[in-house]
């Protein structure tokens, strides 16, 4: 699953106890594990090897510049959706020709830079978009390849703010509509539109979503390749699971043993988006207990990070496995997430001290005993974990720390009032 395991009665990080790390770097703090994310880098690729595919990490999902160069190295292209993700990648060193860049929203800015930068594929999102494009590359009298995204209407089952196709999501255009969109523009030269670009959700723990949504997306490739358009890229997008709250999320292997088959033999590039999957599992959250409160029966650890510093669970309700760093002498768990269970444990509502009732990371969660200055982790936190991060309430943010073996850097300082206040003082 990862490199985070007990030893010795306490949590390591690879070869370094994580005590150790924040000792130095102090708390709250984001511990990444390299070996983890290029293991499941490694396992993505490995697992599609049949259909040769250019693994485009989802920058969004963590997008520290040392990670992203460290997974650039690796051979990774990324899936940017902003000018800011796009300069991230170019500064980490990303080849341009493997960058895809989605975005219900892209500025005319923001699409001069990206052709500045000669990315692979613009992902374009309605016709609107696409006619923009277009003006854009006749006027620079360049030529842009393009996606279309599609929207295959299918439920992934997952969180509402996180399934993006089905019908009522603003991303992407309808089966229907993508067939016009060819009709109308997909003969002219500015813009190559010679992709079709899927993406339904995130997490999406099981396979079938994906197989109803390919082969829609087969069935219009192939009907538009009858109608005479050169049609040679597909993007699946992301979405693969990561776990949270057991071993919930499918490997690799299982996605690509029901993917590969469709695709194989299509004469087709194959783009994937992997962010989560490659990592959610490879950080963690580590925060101080600044507080042990009652509140009437319930024990409340209040801890020295808040949801500006990790959302989800205020977001999306989601759940991360919480467990103290060093635990009491008894409770050193073998497995993770809801795997774990233990007499003795107290049932407490992990909190933030932010301003606001929605300022948690668990609920009546079960924890051994713990004290005031206590060290806890917050798990699976390495996606959609420090870049969703805010200011509120004037709280910097969180440095973050990479793991390499047994040695460990500061990748992202922790921020201080002036650099909060920085951008004020005019
Ligand atoms: N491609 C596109 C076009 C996307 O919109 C996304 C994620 C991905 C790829 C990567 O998906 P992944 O492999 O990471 O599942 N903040 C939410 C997740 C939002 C996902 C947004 N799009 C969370 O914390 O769960």
């Amino acid at each position: 699953m990862d490199h985070f395991e007990y030893r010795n009665g306490e949590l390591w990080c690879e070869e370094v106890s994580v005590s150790n790390i924040v000792e130095t770097s102090g708390t709250p703090a984001y511990i990444y594990s390299a070996a983890t994310l290029l293991e499941h880098y490694d396992r993505v690729e490995a697992a599609f090897d049949a259909l040769d595919p250019l693994i485009c990490y989802s920058i969004k999902s963590c997008s520290n510049l040392h990670i992203c160069r460290l997974l650039a190295e690796h051979g990774s292209g990324f899936d940017v959706v902003s000018g800011g993700e796009l300069v991230r990648a170019l500064e980490a060193g990303a080849d341009p020709r493997k960058i895809v860049f989605a975005g219900v929203g892209k500025t005319d800015e923001e699409i001069h830079r990206a052709i500045d930068a000669r990315i692979g594929w613009f992902n374009i999102e309605s016709e609107p978009e696409l006619e923009n494009l277009i003006d854009i590359a006749k006027s620079r009298r360049v030529n842009v390849n393009a996606a279309l995204r599609v929207n295959p209407d299918v439920d992934p089952k997952t969180h509402r703010y996180t399934t993006t196709g089905t019908r009522e999501t603003k991303f992407g255009v309808d089966l229907e509509r993508a067939r016009r969109v060819f009709d109308q523009y997909g003969r002219q030269d500015a813009v190559l539109l010679t992709g079709i670009h899927l993406h339904i959700g995130s997490p999406v723990n099981s396979v079938e979503p994906y197989v109803r949504a390919i082969t829609k997306g087969l069935d219009l490739i192939e009907s538009l390749r009858g109608d005479g358009f050169k049609i040679d890229t597909l993007d699946i997008g992301g979405g693969f699971g990561a776990h949270y709250r057991a071993s919930e999320a499918p490997p690799a292997v299982r996605y690509a043993e029901a993917i590969v088959p469709l695709l194989e033999g299509r004469n087709l590039r194959f783009i994937m988006e992997p962010g989560r999957s490659i990592a959610a599992n490879a950080g963690i959250l580590v925060a101080r207990t600044v507080y042990v409160k009652q509140s009437g029966e319930r024990q409340v650890l209040i801890v020295d990070a808040g949801m500006n510093d990790l959302i989800r669970p205020a977001l999306y309700e989601a759940y991360h496995f919480i467990w103290p760093v060093q635990p009491p002498d008894g409770f050193v768990p073998v497995g993770r997430g809801e795997d774990v269970r233990f007499p003795g444990t107290v049932q407490m509502d992990v909190v933030g001290p932010v301003c606001e009732t929605g300022d948690f990371f668990a609920k009546d969660r079960a924890l051994p005993p713990t004290q005031r200055g206590d060290l806890i982790a917050v798990f699976s936190t390495g996606a959609y974990g420090f870049v969703m991060a805010s200011h509120y309430n004037t709280r910097g943010n969180p440095p973050e720390i990479l793991v390499i073996g047994d040695s460990h850097r500061v990748i992202r300082r922790r921020e201080t009032y002036d650099d909060l206040l920085a951008a004020e003082r005019l």
